[in-house]
């Protein structure tokens, strides 16, 4: 309803879950705040107010539209680190590792995006797939083809998200009809940051796909874009089969590793995401670690794709830490929930020895990911001033997760831990979009 002053207000309410540190292990009852009976409050698509229920009902302007969601698990919406909008109907592609995937699958499908047709309907089931899967931010990669860009940006300003995309750069080692040039890179991409970077909520990425199919020139246009556009991303591939690193390694003869390929063309930094990076060595971590980089962990797609297993504490949790978020990678990933992305990644890292409680998953799909895009304070949160992005969630989901939630009393770890374990599209009741009902 709209208040006295003309602008928009309404109430969510339900179970409140946001985090306000990094949890430092299972049950570390301080990384956030749990409201068993909350509302937030949403002005004109902000948070203005989040607390209990039984103090912020009375204070709502009379006639306030209260959406009410009894046992509805409300979370700030998630945010899906690194994705490949043109990959709907390469997702689920059979037999194949990286660079013979790329070939066979992806190239293959990613040529037929130079029809804006094609990428229009097409970026409006994405959209509508991010929501449904509670995903309301993402890093995205289009295809080569501006078009793509603008057709993706188009829809997610239509939906009212913030989401950061680029253009792909490609300029060899593809087939023609995906291929730019150093200049044409360069130049689609500085008109596309002109038109959408900083347009409403929408931000653009320097996109270079990877080492291999960019020229040095390339590389070196990417890292112009960088320096004379402040504030923009940027995002690649590192390191995530081995294949993939000995062709660097004989297309770059003179760089000390796959990282400093990047490196020399000056694209590493705070808001630089490189998908992968599962075989780096102690100097590369250094780097990335040094640079304040990020290292994107992709779990359903390096199973998926047979690239290996992120040591997440090698990476995080050395001397020289790297920050780290965490993605879905679809369509080399093979699922848009990020719930269904945490469970596969709790398995990759139990294969290592290692563990990811539910707090610390939580954590990552929100608070942790909005972090590693500098945007804590605007969106990963449920805090006055942010966007009032949330999901809803249901742990009763299905009769398996109902059934299993008969034996956990009120115990918030253990309901996070069925909800990744066992949850999917099908746990999300409902996602808002600045407080709009979006799924
Ligand atoms: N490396 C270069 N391009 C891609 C891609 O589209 N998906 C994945 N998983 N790795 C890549
Ligand atoms: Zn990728």
């Amino acid at each position: 309803m709209r208040d006295m002053v003309g602008s928009d207000v309404k109430a969510i309410r339900g179970r409140l879950l946001s985090f306000v540190s990094e949890p430092a292990g299972p049950g570390d009852r301080s990384s956030y705040s749990y409201i068993d009976d909350g509302i937030v409050v949403v002005r004109d698509g902000r948070i203005e107010a989040a607390g209990e229920a039984s103090q912020l009902l009375a204070g709502l302007p009379p006639g306030t539209t209260v959406d009410h969601h009894p046992d509805g698990l409300i979370v700030p919406g998630f945010i899906d680190t690194h994705i490949h909008f043109p990959q709907t109907q390469v997702i689920a592609s059979y037999g194949a590792q990286l660079l013979e995937w790329l070939n066979k699958y992806t190239f293959v499908e990613e040529q037929r995006f130079a029809d804006a047709a094609h990428a229009e309907r097409n970026a409006v089931f994405f959209m509508d797939e991010l929501l449904r899967n509670g995903t309301t931010t993402a890093v995205v990669y289009a295809t080569v083809h501006p078009g793509s860009v603008e057709a993706f940006f188009a829809e997610s300003e239509r939906r009212g998200t913030g989401m950061i995309a680029g253009k792909v750069m490609m300029d060899r080692n593809a087939p023609p009809g995906l291929r730019d040039t150093a200049r044409t890179g360069y130049d689609e991409s500085r008109a596309l940051i002109e038109r959408w970077h900083g347009k409403g909520r929408q931000r653009y990425a320097v996109t270079p796909r990877f080492a291999i199919t960019s020229t040095e020139e390339q590389l070196e246009a990417a890292g112009a874009l960088n320096r004379e556009n402040p504030g923009v991303y940027m995002q690649t591939h590192l390191s995530e089969n081995l294949r993939e690193i000995e062709t660097v390694r004989q297309l770059f003869p003179d760089a000390r590793h796959y990282t400093d390929v990047y490196d020399r063309y000056g694209l590493l930094g705070e808001r630089s995401l490189f998908g992968h990076c599962i075989h780096l060595d102690d100097d590369e971590v250094r780097r990335l670690s040094d640079s304040k980089s990020v290292a994107v962990f992709c779990p359903t797609s390096n199973l998926f794709i047979g690239s290996g297993l992120f040591d997440l504490k090698r990476l995080s949790g050395g001397a020289d830490p790297v920050r780290v978020s965490l993605a879905t990678d679809v369509g080399g990933g093979t699922s848009y929930s990020m719930l269904r992305t945490a469970a596969e990644g709790y398995k990759v890292l139990q294969l290592g020895g290692q563990n990811l409680p539910a707090l610390s998953a939580f954590h990552m799909m929100t608070r942790g990911n909005a972090l590693a895009l500098g945007m804590g304070g605007s969106i990963g949160t449920i805090e006055p001033g942010c966007f009032a992005d949330l999901v809803v969630l249901d742990a009763k989901a299905t009769p398996a997760m109902a059934h299993r939630m008969e034996t956990i009393e009120g115990d918030l770890d253990e309901e996070l831990f069925v909800l990744m374990t066992l949850g999917d599209d099908r746990a999300v009741r409902e996602t808002y979009v600045q407080g709009q009902a979006s799924k």
